[in-house]
């Protein structure tokens, strides 16, 4: 089966003044099957974001390669080229206060896609109240501005306006933690339905690895601008190999308060590390418990395993 979405050593460096250069994404190779949904998950400033914009042209990338539908994407999009390829890929945004305009309707936002294809105005307005309702807001509400809502409607509402024109691939950024749980299951419901219906393929980016491992069928683990690990999402999950992964998956609070209380093994391994002016080695190396000295000169690369699994850690060579 052809992949949808591939990427090679794709890096983002932002050059944040002095001299300095902050290594957000730093060379990342994978690729996204039709109608699949990877799982992107790491701690905060692992890169996530950067490198969701970036492979969808919001961020210019530094260099290395994206493919989308075996073609390459442009190494800058023009306007022309945002046009283009806003009609097959899309982005729900993680932050629902920033990524609406303020001074639209959400008639005129949720609509904009389909306004971009000429779609006449009565049948926007029909098809905005149909997808305001399949994301669980009140159809009545087109006329109201992003300031009227919760934090948790602005988020459907960046659903609402990414599906509306139904593309094939969605980047879909931390999309449920500004929700109410019972809403959060309500939208990854949604989430799978659309999967099935419209064949469509995600890239799912959150930090609670339980809940990545529940919507994906394969999940990425990146720490520091690189994946560590990759494989089926169960596997990584119930058999995570690289220490990084292990520490996640320890450190992933249970939903069962009874059994979080009396789990008692809360590894603590410091905060991350800094992405600006980082040396050769593993990334990990600072906080990692079985550091060897090869860790802090070389820089393990991912090596396939079996099980369509691959880890970058030389412990695992
Ligand atoms: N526009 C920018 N200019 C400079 N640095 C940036 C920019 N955007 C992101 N960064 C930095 O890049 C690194 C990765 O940020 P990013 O937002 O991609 O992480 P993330 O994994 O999405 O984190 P979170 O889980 O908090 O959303 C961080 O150190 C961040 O400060
Ligand atoms: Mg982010």
């Amino acid at each position: 089966m052809a992949v949808l979405v591939k990427t090679e050593n794709l890096k983002k460096h932002f050059h944040i003044g002095r001299g300095q250069i902050l290594h957000a994404v730093d060379g990342i190779s994978l690729t996204i099957d039709p109608n699949e949904i990877l799982g992107l998950v790491g701690e905060s400033g692992s890169g996530k974001s950067t490198f969701g914009k970036t492979l969808i042209g919001l961020h210019t990338r530094t260099s290395g390669q994206a493919y989308y539908d075996g073609s390459p994407l442009p190494d800058e999009f023009t306007t022309r080229d945002h046009l283009k390829y806003s009609q097959e890929m899309q982005m729900i945004f993680q932050d629902p206060y920033s990524s609406l305009n303020p001074r639209m309707t959400v008639l005129d936002i949720v609509g904009e896609g389909l306004r971009i294809q000429g779609t006449p105005g009565s049948e926007i307005r029909d098809r905005v109240a149909d997808w305001l309702t399949r994301v669980g807001l009140n159809a009545d509400h087109m006329s109201r501005y992003p300031h009227e809502f919760s934090g948790g409607q602005r988020q459907r509402i960046g659903i609402a306006r990414a599906m509306i024109i139904e593309p094939k691939f969605v980047v879909c950024d931390e999309p449920i933690s500004a929700l109410d749980v019972s809403v959060q299951a309500q939208v990854i419901n949604l989430l799978d339905e659309l999967k099935q219906s419209l064949g469509l393929t995600l890239l799912f980016i959150a930090h609670d690895l339980s809940m990545v491992r529940y919507v994906s069928d394969r999940m990425a683990v990146m720490y520091l601008g690189s994946v560590v690990e990759t494989g089926p999402a169960n596997d990584v999950f119930f058999d995570a190999q690289h220490p990084y992964t292990k520490f996640l998956v320890e450190s992933n609070p249970e939903p069962d308060p009874e059994i979080e209380r009396n789990r008692g093994h809360q590894p603590i391994l410091g905060e991350i590390t800094s992405p600006v002016n980082v040396q050769p080695g593993c990334r990990f190396a600072d906080r990692c418990p079985q550091v060897m000295d090869r860790c802090r000169r070389e820089t393990p690369e991912l090596i396939a395993k079996s099980g369509g699994r691959e880890v970058a850690c030389f412990l695992f060579e």
